[in-house]
């Protein structure tokens, strides 16, 4: 299959991109500063003009979109606007905009995370938008045409991101990145819908 990835350089995109192309798939590489295909999920001109360009493919995997970290007293309006625009939004309008040039039987893969599942510290951004786009997963699943689904995956905290969150993620035991990455190709070979995929505890 030809699957576009947003985030393609990110820790998890890394993964991801390996584990599909072992699997045989080919890759198409998307990134917001770096590669040849650039895109800004908070811009959706941006992500329509990414579509518009791409040419048919068979699946779009998104392993990008950042959330405010704060706590919740001192989260403002912007903190929540950009949340949601950047992880939520941004991810809504990829299927949206994906939706005309992707191939009948094709699929989404959208990230979230165990912030939607537990509570983590100054995590109620991140938790609100994880739950929002695995509910936009839920119900888009039933509108969608030609065959196509969507999913979404929503993994604990990264091994390799432990140097960076682990302060976060007390006694949460961390997942690998080929574990993560398998989830991704679960949901893109396999045959769910509007579900999320959790990924460690
Ligand atoms: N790592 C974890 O432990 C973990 C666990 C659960 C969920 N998640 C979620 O998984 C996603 C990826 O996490 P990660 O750790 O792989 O992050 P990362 O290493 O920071 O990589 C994120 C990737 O997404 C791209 N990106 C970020 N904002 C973008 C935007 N507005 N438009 C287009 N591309 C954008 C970045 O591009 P540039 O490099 O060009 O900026 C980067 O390639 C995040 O939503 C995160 O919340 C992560």
């Amino acid at each position: 299959m030809k699957i576009v990835l947003i985030g393609a350089n990110g820790t998890i995109g890394r993964e991801v991109q390996r584990k599909l192309r072992e699997a045989g798939h080919e890759v198409v590489p998307v990134g917001r500063s770096s590669g040849e295909l650039r895109v800004n999920l908070e811009d959706r001109a941006s992500v329509a003009a990414l579509f518009r360009d791409l040419g048919a493919f068979d699946a779009v995997a998104v392993a990008g979109g950042e959330v405010a970290f704060k706590p919740l007293a001192s989260l403002t309006t912007e903190d929540l606007v950009f949340s949601f625009r950047s992880k939520g939004i941004g991810q809504i309008h990829v299927v949206q905009e994906a939706l005309p040039y992707i191939r009948d039987g094709g699929s989404f893969t959208l990230i979230s995370g165990v912030t939607g599942r537990e509570p983590i510290r100054d995590g109620a951004a991140a938790a609100a938008v994880s739950r929002a786009v695995e509910g936009f997963a839920m119900a888009a699943a039933s509108e969608l045409p030609r065959g196509l689904r969507v999913n979404v995956i929503s993994p604990t905290v990264l091994a390799e991101s432990m140097p960076a969150y682990g302060a976060y993620f007390a006694g949460h035991e961390p997942v690998s990145g080929e574990k993560v990455a398998n989830a991704y190709l679960k949901a893109i070979e396999g045959r769910m819908n509007g579900d999320t995929i959790a990924v460690g505890a």
